[in-house]
C-alpha cells in the first residue's frame, strides 16, 4: 500500500478525485494527513469527510518563515509517507523542505509543460494566456517537484483540445476533468516504480 500526504489550498477536486479512487479500491493507497494555509478551504471538508488529518500550517499559523518551515518538516517526520502529493498548494515550498523530500514530491498543472508554467501561470491565468495565444491544445501534466516553480522532471500529460468557442472558465472545467484521471493514476504509476527500486 502506497503511503501518501496531501497538500492543498482550495477546493480541493484533485485531491477528492484520489481520496474516491481510494475508497472505491482502484487505487491501493492510504492518505495520511492533508496539509492546508487555508484553513477554510474544500480540500478541508473533504478530508473531514474521509476521516484524513488536517494540519493548518500557514503565515498566519506561522508568521516567522523558520517557524512555518519547522511545523511542515515536523508534519512530514511524524508520518512515514512514500510521496507528498500536491493537489492545488499555493505557496511556494521551502527549498529545505524540496531537498528533504527530493524525488518523493509531485505537483499537477493545468498546462502542458513547459509551456505556460513558472511565475504568474497559475489559476484561471493558465487559462487565460492559451486562449489568448490561440493555442488549440492545452492539458495538464504531472511532475517532479524542483526547486523553481513548475520545473522538475514530468511523469505524464494529459491533452485536452481547445474549441473554437472556449473561454479560459470552460478550458479550465474541461482541463481539470481530466487532471482527476491523470493524478491518481500518475501518482500510482510513480510509487509503484519507487517501492521496485528500494526493495
Ligand atoms: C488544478 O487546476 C491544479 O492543476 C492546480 O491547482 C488546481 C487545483 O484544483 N495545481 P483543485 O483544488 O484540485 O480543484
Amino acid at each position: 500500500m502506497l503511503k501518501i500526504g496531501v497538500m492543498a489550498s482550495g477546493g480541493g477536486s484533485n485531491f477528492k478525485a484520489i481520496l474516491d479512487r481510494i475508497d472505491c479500491g482502484d487505487f491501493d493507497a492510504k492518505c495520511l494527513f492533508l496539509i492546508t494555509n487555508n484553513g477554510n478551504c474544500g480540500a478541508v471538508a473533504h478530508a473531514k469527510n474521509f476521516d484524513v488529518p488536517v494540519f493548518h500550517v500557514s503565515g498566519k499559523t506561522h508568521p516567522e518563515r523558520s517557524a512555518y518551515e519547522s511545523a511542515l518538516l515536523e508534519v512530514i517526520d511524524r508520518f512515514d509517507i512514500d510521496l507528498l502529493v500536491l493537489a492545488g498548494y499555493m505557496k511556494v515550498l521551502p527549498t529545505s523542505f524540496i531537498k528533504r523530500l527530493a524525488g518523493r514530491i509531485l505537483n499537477i498543472h493545468p498546462s502542458l509543460l513547459p509551456k505556460y508554467g513558472g511565475k504568474g501561470f497559475y489559476g484561471i491565468h493558465v487559462h487565460e494566456a492559451v486562449v489568448a495565444a490561440g493555442e488549440r491544445e492545452s492539458g495538464a501534466t504531472v511532475h517532479l517537484v524542483g526547486e523553481e516553480i513548475d520545473s522538475g522532471r514530468i511523469l505524464a500529460q494529459c491533452r485536452v483540445p481547445v474549441l473554437e468557442n472556449d473561454t479560459p472558465e470552460t478550458l479550465a472545467a474541461r482541463v481539470l476533468e481530466q487532471e482527476h484521471q491523470l493524478y491518481w493514476k500518475t501518482i500510482r504509476d510513480y510509487g509503484e516504480g519507487l517501492k521496485t527500486i528500494s526493495r
